[in-house]
């Protein structure tokens, strides 16, 4: 987030750091990354490769037919209810091991925390989620861009459920901190 907390403006991210991509890549490659479906539109609907993709929206089935329009060769899934821990458990690890990109499209947070039991799922945004979902993360990575932006997303107040536990990276332009969870509400 810049330093008057903007994460997106337009829904674009509204800054270019390679060295921060790349970090992205790096702590995500092969886990399950978690958008909400404005995030999933602002990368142009292309799935990060080599991580199940994650995406939430009220629209699971409406939305994957239009995905599926660009792209007929991807690979889809949609999920509509909340299901057992151990099929929901299941229906992930079988999606995940067909290998890189592949998407699905979810319409209940119950899954994914069924599925978060077992499995690291690394939010990825956006403002809408992270406020939904930073509560109940363990871990933050938070990338600090040293500078103010314009924009109209925010990443929402965590300081009251986090302590910083080390700074990663520190560039002219950025650092990268962990943050860990307190465990006070
Ligand atoms: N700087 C960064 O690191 C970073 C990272 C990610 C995103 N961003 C920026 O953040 C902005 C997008 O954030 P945003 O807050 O506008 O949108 P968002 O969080 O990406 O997506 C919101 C959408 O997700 C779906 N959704 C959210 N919670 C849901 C739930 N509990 N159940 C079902 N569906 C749910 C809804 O989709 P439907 O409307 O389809 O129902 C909702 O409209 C963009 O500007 C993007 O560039 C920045």
């Amino acid at each position: 987030m810049a330093t008057n907390r903007v994460i997106g403006n337009g829904n674009a991210i509204p800054w270019r750091l390679p060295e921060d991509f790349r970090w992205f890549r790096q702590q995500t490659l092969g886990k399950a990354v978690l958008m909400g479906r404005k995030t999933f539109e602002s990368v142009d609907r292309r799935p990060f490769p080599e991580r199940l993709n994650i995406v939430l929206t009220r629209r699971p089935r409406r939305y994957a037919s239009e995905v599926r329009q660009k792209d007929p060769l991807l690979r889809i899934r949609i999920r509509l209810n909340p299901i057992s821990r151990t099929s929901s458990g299941r229906m992930m690890e079988r999606t995940l091991k067909l290998g890189s990109g592949d998407v699905v499209f979810i319409r209940s947070l119950h899954q994914v925390l069924r599925y978060a039991e077992h499995h690291d799922v690394m939010v990825c945004g956006g403002a809408n989620v992270y406020a939904q979902l930073l509560p109940l993360c363990s871990t933050l990575f938070l990338t600090r861009v040293k500078q103010e932006v314009a924009g109209d997303a925010w990443f929402p107040a965590f300081e009251h459920w986090f302590e910083r536990a080390e700074i990663l990276r520190d560039t002219p332009e950025f650092t990268i901190e962990r943050w860990r969870r307190t465990g006070s509400d």
